[in-house]
């Protein structure tokens, strides 16, 4: 090439999530049977779409031919009134529609607001992290994203100390990234420790950007609370929503941002102005789910739907927490949000010598020469691929020093569900021990 085309944040972009999928696939075509617990759709896990769902989408693709079209840009002002009005009924929150702006899926919200993030400022986000907010954050500044530990031994809190300091000693550090409910770990944050991030942005003059896409799926004791219930007039927020999650329907690349205190600053208002003009330039986002968004939302079976779902997470996670707490050297917390729940090893249990025995020859040749030049938590997770057919994310691919794994509470199958779990932690025991 004449020249280097290669953009320098190139390195950052990895999205373990899927890579592990790779030998994972190879794995299956060698003859084992793979049980795929690292992809969070739970479309692709057998989550069914309620009837009633169904034939709001199904009216509105034969009835409004308006569905096929282009919407505005910010999004269709139907959607975005809709859930300005749903802010203030549930919260007494003022949201302007004009201050929502839809994307496809957040993921495409993420992407933008990174790239248009200037070159020299930085967002710290939690550790672990989730691969796209990282990923896109190291990629736009071109180095490693910067990040604030979740602590695995205090119920996965963010370390807030932690994060005063990165913030004090780290001038570049323009916002702080939340996610609540949080994906790996599955916490969802007390209000005290969301007032804390917000006064530590407010004294250091930041924005925040709280991802909030399982907002609708907690299940712990506390209730989740939405960073625009503690944010107050004065500090600058995004908040992150989609629909992948909640109804669910990723396929519809469905996600928005709200803006909030967007007057207080005039650089953050800038900056949102440019996220807007980006979108223009892609011309808008994705019609249909939007169309069917106030009318899923405003359903009176959604709210009752949502709780059924919440339960059912629920009796999972306190399943996965039974079955994992009785396995030496690992710390395995109980999720209140999402439908993720991180193992994470303690300290030196894992060494390079470790393994599981692989019946399958092929693959087992195939793993011993995967597994040469990878992390701990990777070696475990390649071993319980090939020796068990389960596929977990390591957490050393969520940016995180813990090693550790992610497993998710998908499996619609109860008892389907708590043998798999029982297996995984039957193998973490032989695993250990070898
Ligand atoms: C925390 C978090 N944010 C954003 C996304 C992306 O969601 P979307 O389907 O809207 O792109 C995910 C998907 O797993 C997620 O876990």
């Amino acid at each position: 090439m004449r020249n280097n085309i290669v953009h320098p944040g190139a390195d950052e972009l990895t999205y373990e999530i899927r890579e592990i999928v790779e030998a994972g696939r190879e794995l299956e075509k060698k003859g084992i049977r793979m049980h795929w617990e690292n992809i969070g759709d739970p479309v692709a896990k057998g989550v069914t779409i309620p009837e009633w769902i169904k034939n709001i989408v199904s009216d509105i693709i034969t009835n409004d031919d308006s569905s096929y079209g282009y919407s505005p840009t910010k999004g269709l002002l139907e959607a975005r009134q809709f859930i300005s009005d749903l802010r203030k009924k549930e919260s007494g929150v003022t949201l302007d529609p004009e201050d929502i702006l839809f994307f496809n899926g957040l993921g495409d919200a993420i992407s933008i607001i990174y790239t248009y993030l200037n070159r020299g400022s930085r967002v710290i986000g939690p550790n672990p992290a989730y691969p796209t907010h990282s990923s896109a954050e190291g990629a736009h500044a071109g180095s490693r994203h910067i990040t604030y530990r979740l602590k695995h031994h205090r119920n996965w809190l963010p370390d807030v100390e932690d994060i005063r300091n990165k913030v004090k000693y780290n001038p570049s550090v323009a916002g702080i990234l939340i996610i609540n409910p949080d994906n790996p770990t599955g916490m969802v944050y007390p209000k005290r420790i969301l007032e804390e991030i917000v006064n530590i942005a407010r004294e250091f003059d930041l924005f925040l950007i709280s991802d909030e896409i399982y907002a609708n799926i907690s299940y712990g004791a506390e209730r989740m609370v939405p960073l625009y219930e503690v944010i107050g007039n004065d500090v600058p927020a995004i908040v992150m929503r989609g629909l992948s999650k909640e109804v669910p329907w990723p396929g519809a690349r469905c996600g928005w941002i709200e803006v909030y205190n967007k007057k207080t600053d005039p650089i953050f208002a800038r900056y949102i102005k440019s996220l807007v003009d980006a979108k223009t330039l892609e011309v808008c986002s994705t019609t249909l789910p939007q169309k069917a968004l106030p009318k899923i939302m405003s359903d009176a079976r959604y709210h009752p739907y949502l709780k059924e779902k919440a339960l059912e997470y629920h009796k999972r996670a306190d399943a996965a927490y039974r079955i994992f707490k009785e396995v030496d050297g690992i710390t395995a917390l109980r999720p209140e949000g999402a439908f993720y729940m991180s193992v994470v090893f303690e300290d030196s249990v894992l060494n390079k010598s470790q393994s599981l025995p692989i019946a399958n020859q092929e693959a087992k040749e195939y793993i011993e020469h995967v597994i040469t030049d990878v992390s701990l938590d990777k070696q475990f997770a390649y071993y319980l691929m090939a020796g068990a057919g389960f596929c977990v994310v390591p957490l050393s691919g969520f940016n995180s020093d813990l090693y550790g794994f992610r497993i998710t509470l998908l499996e619609a199958n109860t008892e389907m569900f708590e043998e798999n779990l029982r297996t995984i932690a039957q193998k973490i025991k032989e695993y250990l021990r070898s």
